[in-house]
């Protein structure tokens, strides 16, 4: 099953990048094309029923299979970037981190108006980047249709966040 392999795949980094973290390194799951196809498989298979107009990656391993997923779904790939990436006219987004902001941008022509736009990023962690893209998106007229996530870290509760946006999120492994 898709969820085994994934999680054997992952390479739990202790300590990374500061004291007390566990990181989850996806980059076993990279090398394993195979894998690759896998998981692009999933997302397909279980966002079928969902209209997607457009795929929204964040960055940075959000772009690892946002790109490909859209190029599966025929739809276009727009990168949600960190502040100062986009040359183009941008609109922006700061949020709050545990410690300090972040600040995401969007070029704005990156969909119209009443778009429906999937938000793929890697791992489903405390749900605030995604949270954030979503506010983003709404506020250049967007409709979110649902979450894709290779990796969701439950103890974070960021479904529970991200479940008033909306309830079609994919997680394939939990
Ligand atoms: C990680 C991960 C998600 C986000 C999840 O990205 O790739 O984007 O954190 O955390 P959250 O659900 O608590 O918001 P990171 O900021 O480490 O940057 P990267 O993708 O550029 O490595
Ligand atoms: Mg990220």
């Amino acid at each position: 099953m898709i969820e085994q392999r994934i999680k054997a795949s992952i390479r739990d980094i202790h300590d990374f990048p500061k004291p007390g973290i566990i990181f989850k390194d996806i980059t076993p799951i990279l090398k394993d094309a195979q894998l690759c196809e896998g998981i692009l498989d999933a997302f397909v298979e279980q966002l079928k029923g969902t209209e997607i107009d457009v795929v929204a990656g964040v960055e940075s391993r959000g772009f690892l299979f946002g790109l490909s997923l859209a190029c599966r779904l025929g739809v276009p790939f727009v990168p949600v970037r960190k502040a100062g990436k986009l040359p183009y006219a941008i609109k922006q987004k700061v949020y709050e981190l545990e410690y300090g902001q972040a600040t995401i941008e969007l070029h704005t022509d990156a969909f119209e108006p009443g778009a429906r736009v999937l938000i793929h990023d890697d791992l489903l962690a405390t749900g605030g980047t995604v949270t954030a893209a979503s506010e983003l998106i709404a506020e250049m007229g967007g409709t979110v249709v649902g979450f894709s996530f290779v990796v969701g870290l439950g103890f974070l509760n960021g479904k529970e966040k991200i479940e008033p946006i909306s309830e079609n999120i994919v997680v394939l492994a939990g």
